[in-house]
């Protein structure tokens, strides 16, 4: 190849990528709906097992509903938990594929993982979360049936999902995880020096956040009033007129990008809370440094941060909010151990399509991923009412912003605890796809041109 053609090579890949980032380009706030569903339908083997199941009660089809999300690459991950009743829910743990057009749920990594009262399999999944730097997926089982049969103790399972195979268990002492009240329902990364050492987990019932610390393989808790009911009514959501009660506790939770800060939120409170890594990465700080940052629009369920913004959903406005917490930082002249939530901006809403925003996820395109599913109706129904309205819906809105994982590997090695910046990087991406798209067609008609 001539040096010349290689010069005009990279001439057609900036117009490609000129082309690709106008047809490309988004607003922050556009909503895509992804996926809908009325009810949930899974891969099966064959039609014969499926009505089987249904046959002997291990599939109730109304039963099912999504809790957890997150996204690899292109693969969309998803938690159904055995939240209400002791049979009838043959998955909980999936990946989104399609089949004969249609998105149907397949048991990840397999249907022998799905089977209840097996302690090797997984037994009640709310939530995991999957690091982009290592491509391992951490999974929470709370181990009880319906909230009602413990069959197992409580654990942490970690797969590795370029292998799809199981690489790490841990279960939970009863002095850290109490087999008869246990309620795992969500889970953040704490990278230290380039690796994942600690992974915090609220339980909801126990109103604790756990610890695990990967390398000594050991675990604790940690127990504040921030962590269980705020009181004064805000257990009582009303949405779209209508009020319903959940007492619960602890509930989301969410990382800042540099591992510093852990930010929570009991379901039946306005109140968001910090706490210090630094507190939970030792066993004997107690719970110093525990502070509410500001009172939420409306109770939230997931939470999230991603590289700049904290996203939670406002459940009572049917919506998605979010802290900008890069614009109170500036405008308040604070660190992040005194700053207050101050400005809190919607991000979406729709009374009819966004009931109950659940559990996000961040891509790595620049979109978060939220879970809408009127859990306050399936709570208080035999489950999912056959209205002919989609009940579950899987959205995607784009934000410009990845994950507080994004790059963690990087950012934190040589003790630089996070304290490296995020340089922007999504457009860049898009540069190297192009180029490398264009050079990997030298050799074919393009050559002529490239
Ligand atoms: C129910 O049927 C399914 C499908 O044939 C089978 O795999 C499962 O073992 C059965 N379970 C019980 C409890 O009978
Ligand atoms: C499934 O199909 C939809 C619509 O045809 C497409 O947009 C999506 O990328 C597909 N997803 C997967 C995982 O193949
Ligand atoms: C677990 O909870 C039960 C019921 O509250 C209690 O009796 C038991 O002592 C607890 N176990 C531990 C190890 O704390
Ligand atoms: C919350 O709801 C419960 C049950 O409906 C009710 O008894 C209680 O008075 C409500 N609390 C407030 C402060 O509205
Ligand atoms: C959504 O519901 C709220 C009351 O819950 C109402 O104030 C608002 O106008 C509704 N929005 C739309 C677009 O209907
Ligand atoms: C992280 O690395 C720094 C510098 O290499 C070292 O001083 C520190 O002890 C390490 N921290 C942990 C928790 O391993
Ligand atoms: C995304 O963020 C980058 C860096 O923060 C910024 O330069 C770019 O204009 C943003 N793009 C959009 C579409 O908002």
């Amino acid at each position: 190849m001539k040096p010349n053609s290689i010069q005009s090579g990279f001439a057609v890949a900036s117009l490609l990528l000129f082309v690709v980032s106008q047809t490309s380009a988004q607003k922050f706030g556009d909503a895509v709906l992804v996926h809908e569903w009325n009810q949930l339908e899974f891969a099966w083997p064959s039609n014969a097992e499926k009505e089987a199941a249904i046959q002997n009660q291990t599939y109730v089809p109304e039963r099912s509903m999504l809790a957890g999300i997150k996204i690899h690459k292109d693969n969309v991950y998803v938690t159904i938990p055995r939240w209400r009743w002791l049979n009838g829910h043959p998955v909980v743990l999936a990946k989104v594929v399609n089949t004969t057009g249609k998105a149907v749920l397949e048991p990840y990594p397999s249907w022998a993982a799905q089977k209840q009262g097996d302690c090797n399999a997984l037994q009640y999944v709310q939530s995991m979360e999957i690091d982009p730097n290592t491509d391992l997926m951490y999974v929470i089982d709370t181990g009880v049936i319906g909230h009602q049969l413990s069959l197992c103790p409580a654990k942490v399972v970690i797969y590795d999902l370029k292998t799809n195979s199981q690489i790490h268990k841990y279960e939970f002492p009863q002095e850290v995880v109490n087999r008869s009240s246990v309620f795992l329902n969500d889970i953040v990364l704490d990278y230290i020096n380039g690796t994942v050492r600690y992974l915090y987990i609220t339980n909801t019932f126990e109103q604790t956040i756990v610890v695990y610390d990967l390398q000594t393989q050991s675990s604790y808790k940690k127990a504040h009033p921030t962590m269980g009911l705020e009181g004064n009514g805000a257990e009582n959501i009303t949405i779209n007129g209508v009020t319903y009660t959940f007492p619960m506790a602890i509930n989301g939770i969410a990382m800042s990008p540099d591992f510093k800060y852990v930010y929570y939120s009991s379901l039946a409170g306005y109140n968001l809370h910090q706490v210090p890594t630094s507190t939970l990465r030792s066993k004997t700080a107690g719970t110093a440094g525990i502070r509410v940052v500001g009172r939420k629009t409306s109770q939230t369920d997931g939470l999230a941060h991603g590289n700049k913004r904290i996203y939670y959903g406002a459940i009572g406005l049917n919506a998605v909010y979010f802290w900008d917490k890069e614009k109170d930082l500036v405008d308040q002249k604070i660190g992040e151990d005194r700053v207050m939530m101050t400005t809190q901006k919607e991000l979406k809403r729709d009374n009819r399509t966004m009931e109950w925003p659940d559990t996000f996820a961040f891509d790595e395109q620049g979109w978060i991923w939220v879970i809408t599913s009127r859990l306050q109706i399936y709570w208080v129904s035999s489950g999912l009412p056959v209205t002919g309205d989609p009940f579950i819906r899987v959205w995607k809105i784009y934000v410009n912003e990845t994950s507080y994982l994004n790059r963690a590997n990087e950012r934190t090695v040589d003790g630089n605890n996070g304290a490296k910046t995020l340089s922007p990087h999504l457009v860049g991406g898009v540069h190297i796809i192009v180029i490398i798209s264009c050079l990997s067609i030298f050799s074919t008609a393009w050559s002529r041109i490239c």
